[in-house]
C-alpha cells in the first residue's frame, strides 16, 4: 500500500495539471495570452501533458471542453465543501449552473450526428436547467421549436435570460414545472430525458409521461449511466449522479425500460471514446 501522503500529491497534481489546461483552453477561447511570465509556464505544463495543438481545437469543442471542466471541478469542490449533503440538483451557483449548460451542448450535436431529430421538430427537453441544451437544439434543428421544463428555479432564471440574448423568446419555451406534472395538447418529435439527473424511484413515471407526450413517429433519446468498466471511473461517476440527484440505471436497464413504455426500435447510440454518459434512443410507433 502506497502512503496516503504520496498519493494526495500525485492526486493533487492531477488535478492541478487538468486546471491548468481549462486555464489554456479559456485564454485561446478568449482570445488573450494573458500575464507572460504564466503564459510561458503554462505552455510548458500542456507540452507535458503531449495534448497537441490547442489552437487547432474547433470553436464549439473547445467550448465544451472548457464548460465541462470548468463544471465537473466546480463540482467536485462543493462536494469538498459540503459533503454532508443530501444527493439532488441544488446549486445555486450561476458560474457553474452555466458551464453545466453549455457543456451540456454536446447532446444535441450527439443527437444530430445519429440521425435522430428533424429541422422543424417540437422537442421537449426535460430537465432544461439553464436552457443551454434547449439553445443547441436550436442551433443544430433549424426552424425547430423547443419546450424547456425545470423546477429549479434558480436555474430557470438563468435560462429566460440565456434565451433572451441568444434572440430565441420566439423558439424556445421555458416552463418551470416537474415534468411529471406537465401537460400538452400538441405533441413532441423529439423528447430528450437525462435519466443520470432523474431520480430512479421517478424515472418509470417520467417515462410514462414522455410516451403520452411524443407523436406518433416521434422520437426520444435518454441519457443513461455510463457504466465504465474501471473501477475508478466507475465510483467516480456514481458518486456525482447520486450527488446530482440522479439514477445509476445503465444503457441495458434503460432500453428495457424504454421499450416496456412501448417504444420501439430502442437501441444505444453514440459511443464514443470514455463517454460520460449513453445514449438510448426509441421511437413511437406510427
Ligand atoms: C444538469 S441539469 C441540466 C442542464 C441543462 N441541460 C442545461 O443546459 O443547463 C439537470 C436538470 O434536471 C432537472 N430535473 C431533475 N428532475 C426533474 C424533474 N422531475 N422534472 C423536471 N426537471 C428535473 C434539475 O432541476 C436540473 O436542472
Amino acid at each position: 500500500m502506497e502512503d496516503v501522503g504520496i498519493i494526495v500529491r500525485r492526486l493533487t497534481l492531477q488535478a492541478r495539471a487538468l486546471g491548468a489546461l481549462a486555464a489554456r483552453i479559456r485564454l485561446d477561447e478568449l482570445g488573450v495570452q494573458g500575464d507572460a511570465a504564466q503564459w510561458e509556464h503554462l505552455s510548458r505544463v500542456v507540452e507535458c501533458l503531449d495534448v497537441g495543438d490547442l489552437s487547432e481545437l474547433a470553436p464549439d469543442r473547445r467550448a465544451s471542453l472548457s464548460a465541462s471542466i470548468r463544471t465537473g471541478l466546480k463540482q467536485i469542490l462543493e462536494l469538498v465543501e459540503e459533503p454532508q449533503r443530501m444527493g439532488g440538483w441544488t446549486h445555486t451557483d450561476a458560474a457553474l449552473l452555466q458551464a453545466q449548460g453549455s457543456a451540456s451542448a454536446d447532446i444535441a450535436r450527439s443527437i444530430q450526428r445519429a440521425g435522430v431529430g428533424r429541422s422543424g421538430a417540437r422537442i421537449l427537453d426535460i430537465g432544461c436547467g439553464v436552457a443551454g441544451l434547449s439553445i443547441a437544439f436550436c442551433t443544430e434543428f433549424p426552424d425547430a421549436t423547443v419546450v424547456g421544463v425545470d423546477l429549479w428555479a434558480p436555474a430557470l432564471e438563468l435560462a429566460r435570460r440565456n434565451v433572451a440574448v441568444a434572440g430565441l423568446d420566439a423558439r424556445i419555451d421555458v416552463v418551470e414545472t416537474a415534468i411529471q406534472d406537465y401537460r400538452d395538447d400538441v405533441g413532441f418529435d423529439l423528447i430528450w430525458l437525462p435519466a443520470i439527473f432523474i431520480p430512479a424511484v421517478a424515472i418509470d413515471d417520467v417515462l410514462n409521461t414522455a410516451f403520452e407526450l411524443i407523436r406518433p413517429g416521434g422520437e426520444i433519446v435518454v441519457g443513461a449511466f455510463n457504466d465504465s468498466p474501471d473501477a475508478l471511473t466507475n465510483a467516480l461517476d456514481a458518486l456525482m449522479t447520486v450527488r446530482s440527484g440522479g439514477s445509476l440505471l445503465t444503457a441495458t436497464e434503460i432500453i428495457a425500460k424504454v421499450n416496456g413504455v412501448g417504444f420501439a426500435d430502442v437501441h444505444e447510440i453514440d459511443r464514443q471514446w470514455s463517454p460520460m454518459r449513453r445514449l438510448v434512443t426509441g421511437k413511437r410507433a406510427r
